[in-house]
């Protein structure tokens, strides 16, 4: 088994920000989680980056009280008030050294809530913030420690104009540094992403001045090769349990019941064999697309969202997130019906006259969006798709 930490060593226990998921209540229930279970690590500082604000203030500090989650921010504020959203800045003592951690990120991230009425935020110029606390910690403290969400270049940017920061952990990158990295006297360090991987840093410091002498780096990829802790694996196995029994209780909502057993939807590219002006009339329209638009919004595993997104999702042997993954987008047979009653009773032109409404229906829409989208009104809706 690879070994991470030294037995009898307390580290120093860091993370730069952004470990909260998506905008998305599925991402939200998955956070909720991986909070609790970042927790049992006895986290020391949490810097801040702005998806931590995905899910709004109140689910911040939320989560801060319940797990003790000790989240940091030196130049997040209230719009209102103008007061500091977090704590400043943390002081935490290891062998015998005070560290000052604090954290920055960029005013150029946006932070976007998905909570209904949240606070409004300012973020300062982190330069302008930086100048001024790093004095004042000093002062308190013997090495000052930046988790940085400014990525790479942001963090090589600012530490090459301030004095004074002893190691910055670089937040908001997709780039892990697997060797010691010191630019204008800071030692930089990184380990992302995902929970992927974890970095350890081993740093020799002057006890006089607090500065740095040397560090040594070690990046350990949290592969097969290091074990599963096997708390965390159960807690892991039972939340993955509950995730899909929420989700078969969500589909049982949407019952497949319509339709017939012994029909067959036959999928686009049959009828684009003989229709190919029809299918390429198709393409052009969002119906082609409405999949996709799941996809790029992460719903694409919600059956609230399926039912409308895709083509028969609740009649038998249309769409099914398992076994036919074949019928996504709204496609001919979403309006026409099964393609194996092919003008049979010459009924598929009324049947797709009538469906627009099965979807088209706002009351049923939790997408609808009041100020984009216009009440539903057969012409001026055929018309954009008509062929
Ligand atoms: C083997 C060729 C072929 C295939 C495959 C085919 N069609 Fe047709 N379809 C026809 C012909 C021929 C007609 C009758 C002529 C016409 O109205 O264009 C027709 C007519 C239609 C009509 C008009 C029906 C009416 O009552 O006026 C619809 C709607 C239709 N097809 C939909 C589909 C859909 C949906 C699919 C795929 C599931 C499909 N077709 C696959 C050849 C085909
Ligand atoms: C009752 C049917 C129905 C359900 C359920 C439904 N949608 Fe939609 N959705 C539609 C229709 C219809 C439109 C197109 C509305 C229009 O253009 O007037 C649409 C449009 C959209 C769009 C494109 C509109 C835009 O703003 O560009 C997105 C994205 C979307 N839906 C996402 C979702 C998501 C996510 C869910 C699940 C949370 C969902 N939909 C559930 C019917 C539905
Ligand atoms: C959003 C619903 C919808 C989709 C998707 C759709 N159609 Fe249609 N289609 C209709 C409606 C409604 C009519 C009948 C219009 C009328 O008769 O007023 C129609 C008419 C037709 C006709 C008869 C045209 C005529 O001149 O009589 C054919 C053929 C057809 N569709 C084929 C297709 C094929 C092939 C596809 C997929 C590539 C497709 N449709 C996708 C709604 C749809
Ligand atoms: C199975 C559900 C479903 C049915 C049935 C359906 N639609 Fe849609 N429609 C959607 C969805 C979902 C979207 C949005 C797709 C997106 O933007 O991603 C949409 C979008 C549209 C749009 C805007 C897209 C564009 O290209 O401008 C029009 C217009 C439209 N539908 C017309 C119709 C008409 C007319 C009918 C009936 C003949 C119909 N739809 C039947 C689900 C449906």
């Amino acid at each position: 088994m690879t070994q991470i930490w030294d037995a009898g060593i307390e580290p120093l226990l860091v993370d730069a920000g952004d470990v909260m998921g998506n905008r998305t209540r599925k991402q939200k229930d998955q956070t909720d989680f991986l909070l609790e279970q970042t927790a049992t690590f006895g986290y020391d500082a949490i810097g801040l980056g702005e998806r931590d604000l995905n899910y709004g203030y109140d689910y911040l500090r939320e989560v801060m009280e319940e797990h003790g989650l000790p989240f940091t921010s030196a130049n997040v504020r209230f719009a209102d008030t103008g007061e500091l959203i977090l704590p400043e800045y943390r002081i935490i003592e290891r062998s015998g050294i005070r560290f000052g951690v604090f954290s920055v990120m960029d005013p150029g991230q946006k932070i976007i809530s998905m909570a209904a009425n949240d606070r409004e935020y300012t973020v300062a110029d982190p330069l302008v913030t930086v100048r001024e606390l790093v004095p004042r910690l000093r002062e308190q403290c013997d090495t000052v420690v930046l988790l940085s969400h400014l990525g790479d270049r942001g963090t090589e940017r600012l530490v090459r104009d301030v004095q004074g920061v002893d190691v910055a952990v670089v937040g908001h990158t997709f780039r892990s540094y697997n060797r010691e990295k010191i630019v204008a006297d800071t030692v930089l360090l990184s380990a992302v992403y995902d929970g992927r991987v974890i970095g350890r840093s081993d740093v020799n410091i002057n006890r006089e001045d607090g500065r740095v002498m040397s560090v040594q780096v070690q990046v350990t990829s949290l592969d097969d090769s290091v074990d599963d802790d096997p708390t965390m694996l159960a807690a892991t196995e039972d939340f993955l349990r509950r995730v899909e029994e929420e989700r078969l209780a969500q589909r049982a909502a949407f019952p497949r019941d319509l339709g017939d057993e012994s029909e067959t939807f036959l999928g686009i590219h049959n009828c684009k064999a003989c229709h190919t002006g029809v299918y390429n009339q198709w393409r052009k329209t969002d119906h082609s697309r409405a999949y996709t638009a799941l996809r790029a919004a992460n719903m694409q595993t919600e059956p609230e969202c399926l039912v409308c997104h895709t083509t028969g999702y609740r009649h038998h042997n249309g769409f099914d997130e398992e076994h036919n993954t074949s019928m996504t987008q709204v496609q001919c047979e979403a309006c026409h019906g099964y393609g194996t009653q092919h003008n049979r009773d010459g009924r598929m032109n009324e049947m797709a006259r009538e469906s627009c409404t099965t979807c088209h229906d706002n009351a049923k829409r939790p997408c609808f969006d009041e100020t984009e989208d216009t009440p539903f009104d057969y012409a001026t809706y055929w018309e954009k798709i008509a062929h």
